[in-house]
């Protein structure tokens, strides 16, 4: 059955990846509808060489649709979500709005297909983060029953959005030119800097990316007492996330076996090459569908643990590929 599929928020960095890949992919669909703001209303996109009107999403227009990949942030989700669902659409939604309500499967397929078989409609897809930590760590939990993780990461601009990606480009050249560097979407200069990731701290000192992060690989994972100590950092790279990654196993894994069981992993690509001094950068992994996964050490400190160090794209895997996959999962049935 060929299928109707809308993505909102297809003007944004996310919702122009999941275009892309719904283009270079082999859905069958009928129908592609596009929706943004008010601002992009009457722009012009293209699928598979056919120009596609963008549409200001609304209530009226979110009906006739088997999918509706939906990626402009949560308010929009809370408002629109429940609507296309209505009209008879399966909606997966990359905000964190439904992300821990119990009855939303949260899913990386890699990790948890099997949540899809059971929705009311809504399929959350995860932050970017965790979703590539999942995909990465995942293996080594089913060998080796992970108990508590410590990550560091290093996040992209681009994980704020189009504009952010924009601004980090926009410094660097004022930074060159000699000019005042101008902040408008990040809270501190994204240019040859370094800083805590750039949503609200709560009272225990953890910010929103750090809870999620937490919170959703507990979710994804079925283990609601998985120790997790995150520190979310934003970094000067235009796209692809890196994390670095200390695991404490039940059972102990050496760091050869773990290379080998990531080698054989879906969805990660070990780099992992100690003489040439060749690991996982963001360079590397802009543009990739897999998580590169390398520097795996055992920690010398402790008698269970392994580090390693990742980078995945959090554009591809981390948001708009991943919902791809749950989408052809769900279309095949
Ligand atoms: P628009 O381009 O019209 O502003 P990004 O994460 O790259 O910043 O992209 C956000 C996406 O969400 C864009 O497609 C943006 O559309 C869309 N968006 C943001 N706010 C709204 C809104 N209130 N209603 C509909 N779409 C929105």
């Amino acid at each position: 059955m060929a299928l109707r599929i809308g993505i909102a928020g297809a003007t944004g960095a996310v919702g122009q990846e999941a275009l892309h890949l719904l283009e270079a992919g082999s859905l069958p669909i009928s129908e592609i509808r596009l929706f943004a703001s008010a601002r992009s209303a009457g722009r012009r996109l293209s699928f598979r060489q056919d120009p596609v009107p963008v549409e200001e999403i609304s209530v009226g227009r979110l009906s006739g649709l088997d999918y509706l990949f939906l990626s402009a942030g949560s308010s929009v989700s809370r408002q629109y979500a429940p609507v296309a669902v209505k009209g008879g659409a399966v909606v997966i939604d990359n905000s964190s709005a439904f992300r821990m309500v119990d009855d939303v499967p949260l899913v990386v397929p890699e990790v948890n297909a099997k949540a899809l078989n059971r929705h009311s409609g809504i399929i959350a897809n995860p932050n970017c983060t965790a979703a590539i930590l999942a995909t990465a760590v995942w293996p080594l939990h089913q060998a080796a029953v992970i108990e508590r993780i410590v990550v560091a990461t290093y996040q992209a601009a681009s994980g704020a959005g189009a504009k952010a990606l924009f601004e980090l480009d926009a410094q660097v050249r004022q930074y060159a030119a000699g000019e005042t560097i101008r902040k408008e979407v990040f809270p501190e200069q994204i240019a040859f800097n370094v800083f805590s990731h750039n949503t609200p701290v709560d009272d225990s000192g953890f910010n929103e990316e750090e809870n999620k992060v937490a919170q959703e690989i507990r979710k994804i994972f079925g283990e609601p007492n998985l120790g997790v100590c995150p520190t979310c950092i934003r970094v000067p790279v235009f796209r692809a996330h890196s994390e670095a990654v200390v695991l404490e196993t039940r059972r102990k894994l050496s760091a050869e076996d773990a290379r080998e069981i990531l080698r054989h992993a879906p969805g990660v690509e070990v780099v992992d090459d100690r003489q040439a001094n060749r690991f996982p950068t963001p360079l590397d992994a802009a543009g990739k569908r897999e998580i590169l996964v390398g520097r795996l050490r055992e920690d010398p400190s402790h008698p269970r643990a392994l580090a390693l160090f990742v980078s995945g794209d959090q554009l591809l895997k981390g948001a708009a590929w991943n919902a791809i996959q749950i989408l052809e999962r769900l279309a095949a049935g």
